[in-house]
Order: structure tokens, then sequence, then C-alpha cells
């Protein structure tokens, strides 16, 4: 049964979930950063227990193939890169939100969550890729946020997909799913994700992205780039088959963005190649140390 929530339920909502982790928090500061120096990711996760365990125990499990344990945090982060550092600070401090069955989009438990990863994968090489001047590991950051709001209104949205469906067939522009989402529940889930961004204090560029990645032209220029370059990269994990469920390929693909981003038609094949290869390393690596999100 679908329902409408107003302003006041939506911040409810909002505040119903847990804060992330201070040291999930002060990464994603940190790696926003365009300056900023891998020591400082090194010295936040020492001063947390759980995630230098944590980080331990990915880099010792057996999709790395390391021939002897690890010990060293300087060495597992430098190793593993801030990609993975931020994937397992966000999947420990948010992984509930992220594993949450989307019953409202037809999309199973981790559903989200292996989305977002291969639209943060994608993410991070569209701007390796195409040169952009932008922090790699904050495009990667940014994949992973990116459809939070899924899981705020999910619930809201059950029972909805035929309907939702019908509706965007009635639309002027189809492919809209965001529109549905809005009619059906009153909130579209990057209006969602956007509100829950701000309780959570991100960094102006991932709230941006949040808020914006299925409109980018919308989005400040000062982050544009930034959020043509999720906006591709969640298209691309849809286009690999990753949705999460029945809105999958129900957004608009802008055009604009190779006004941002300049990549040939075989870079955009490399990169949905090196999606599947990081995909299945990163999701190994989580689930044999026991990271089930
Ligand atoms: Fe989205
Ligand atoms: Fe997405």
């Amino acid at each position: 049964m679908v329902t409408q929530i107003n302003q006041q339920e939506l911040q409810k909502i909002v505040k119903a979930v847990p804060m992330l982790s201070p040291s999930a928090s002060r990464l994603l500061q940190i790696t926003a950063n365009p300056d900023h120096d891998l020591v400082e990711v090194v010295n936040l996760v020492k001063t947390d227990a759980n995630l230098t365990a944590r980080v331990l125990k990915v880099i010792n499990s057996a999709a790395f193939g390391m021939a002897n344990q690890i010990t060293s945090i300087d060495r597992a982060i430098a190793y593993l890169g801030e990609r993975i550092i931020i994937s397992i600070a966000i999947g420990d401090s948010a992984g509930k939100l992220f594993g949450k069955e989307l019953s409202g989009y037809e999309a199973a438990g981790g559903d989200l969550w292996k989305h977002d990863l291969r639209a943060a994968i994608a993410a991070r090489e569209v701007v390796a890729q195409s040169g952009l001047d932008i922090s790699t590991e904050l495009a990667f950051t940014a994949g992973l946020l990116h459809d939070i709001g899924k899981a705020l209104i999910s619930d809201y949205l059950q029972g909805s997909v035929t309907e939702a469906v019908a509706l965007i067939s009635q639309e002027e522009q189809p492919h809209d799913y965001l529109a549905a989402e809005k009619k059906l529940v009153g909130f579209d889930h990057t209006e969602a994700g956007y509100e829950l961004a701000k309780a959570w204090q991100l960094p102006d560029e991932l709230a941006e992205v949040i808020r914006y990645h299925h409109e980018p032209a919308r989005a400040n220029e000062e982050y544009r780039a930034l959020v043509y370059a999720v906006h591709l990269g969640d298209n691309i994990a849809m286009m690999g088959g990753f949705g999460t469920g029945a809105d999958s390929m129900r957004y608009k693909l802008d055009p604009g963005y190779v006004n941002y981003i300049k990549l040939s038609p075989n870079t955009l094949e490399n990169i949905m190649l090196t999606v599947d290869m990081e995909f299945e390393k990163l999701e190994e690596s989580f689930s044999d140390s026991g990271e089930k999100n």
C-alpha cells in the first residue's frame, strides 16, 4: 500500500536513521578534499579500533591472496587504497540501510549496495579516464552514496510498481521514475537522500550528487562535472544489469555530459569491463571478511 508522506514525516524518517560513525563522517570530509594526504586517512583509521580490525580482516581475506598475514594498518591502507577503506567505513556505519530489502522497488536485500558499489567504481573510472580535475576517491564515495534516498522511501512505495510504471508511460517525457516516486509518495529518492545528507552533515559535493544525480544540469556549477560523472556511473551500473529493481533504466540520460566528460566509445567499453572486475574483487573481499551488507 503506497503511503504519502509530508515534509514533517520525512524529517521523522531521516531522524530515525542512525548517524554515521564519527570516523566514517571524518573520513568522508578528509577524502572530499582533493589535496588531502593518505597519512590523514591512516591516522584517522588508527583512532578507530573497530575500523582498524575490519580493514585488517579485509586485507587478509582470500580475495587479496596475501602470502603473509598483514598486521600493519599503514601497509593495509596503502595496499587497499582509499576507496576500499571508505567502503568498509560506510558499510560498517550504515550497512543496515544499504543492505535493506527495497520492497517498494521489488529489489532484494543487498541490491542497493551492489548497485551503489558498481556505480561508485564506474564514476571513479569515468573521472580517471576522462582526466577530470576531480578526486577519483570523491567520485567513488559519491557513487556509493548516490541512491541512499531509496532506502528511506522504499517502504512507502510498497506495492506501487505497476502504478509507478503506468504513471511513467503517461508522462510526456518517458523514463522518469523520479516523477512517479514524487506523485506516489510526495518525495523522490533524490529529495529524501538530500535530507539525509544534510542530517549526516555530508560535504556539499556529496549532498549535491545525491540531490541531482538524475538531473545533473541543475547541480551547482562548481560540482556539476562530479555530478555528471556519477550520473554516468549510475547509468553504467544499470546498463550492466545491476539496478535496484523496478526502476532500473527508467531514468533519463542527460546527453549534456559530453560538455563535461570526454570519453571515446572504446573507453566506455573498458570502463564497463573494469567495473565487472573490480566489483567481483570488492564483493569477494567483503564476503570473505564477514562483511555482509
Ligand atoms: Fe538514483
Ligand atoms: Fe542509481
